[in-house]
């Protein structure tokens, strides 16, 4: 019968147009949780909550916030010209207070930093 045809033939228009539709959908979300829950990607880069930085606590994996910017510091121990250890002590928190009380508006010591962010605090 032409008209079981018809309706076939509709069926399977609707059923394109619908995964065309879902697919799109997925592609343009501005916002995607990580599996964790606490950090999400935007246009503009990654975001990051004070609870996963506090996370990174250690020297193989040294995260700290800086003037609300969030910065792996892990390569950064070794190479430090002033040791390791006012680094080490960074690990996991917001070192802004003792970046500030340093480095001030120092130029190396802002152009490191630069080199080694990794997106926006929350
Ligand atoms: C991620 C944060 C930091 C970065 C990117 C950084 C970067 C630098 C850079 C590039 C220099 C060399 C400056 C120059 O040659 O003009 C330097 C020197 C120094 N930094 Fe830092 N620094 C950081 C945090 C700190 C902290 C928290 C302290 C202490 C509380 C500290 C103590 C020093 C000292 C004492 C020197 C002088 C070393 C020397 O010339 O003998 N730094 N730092």
């Amino acid at each position: 019968m032409p008209s079981n045809k018809l309706i076939l033939g509709i069926a399977v228009v609707i059923l394109l147009l619908g995964g065309v539709y879902l697919l799109s959908k997925s592609q343009t979300s501005p916002i995607v949780s990580a599996p964790t829950g606490t950090t999400t990607s935007t246009a503009s880069g990654t975001v990051y909550t004070l609870a996963e930085v506090q996370t990174h606590n250690t020297p193989a994996s040294c995260w700290s916030v800086m003037s609300g910017n969030v910065y792996d510091l892990s390569s950064w121990i070794a190479r430090h010209p002033g040791g390791e250890g006012p680094i080490k002590g960074m690990c996991g928190t917001d070192g802004t207070a003792a970046y500030m009380g340093q480095h001030g508006s120092s130029r190396r010591p802002a152009s490191a930093l630069a080199l080694l962010k990794i997106g926006a605090l929350k």
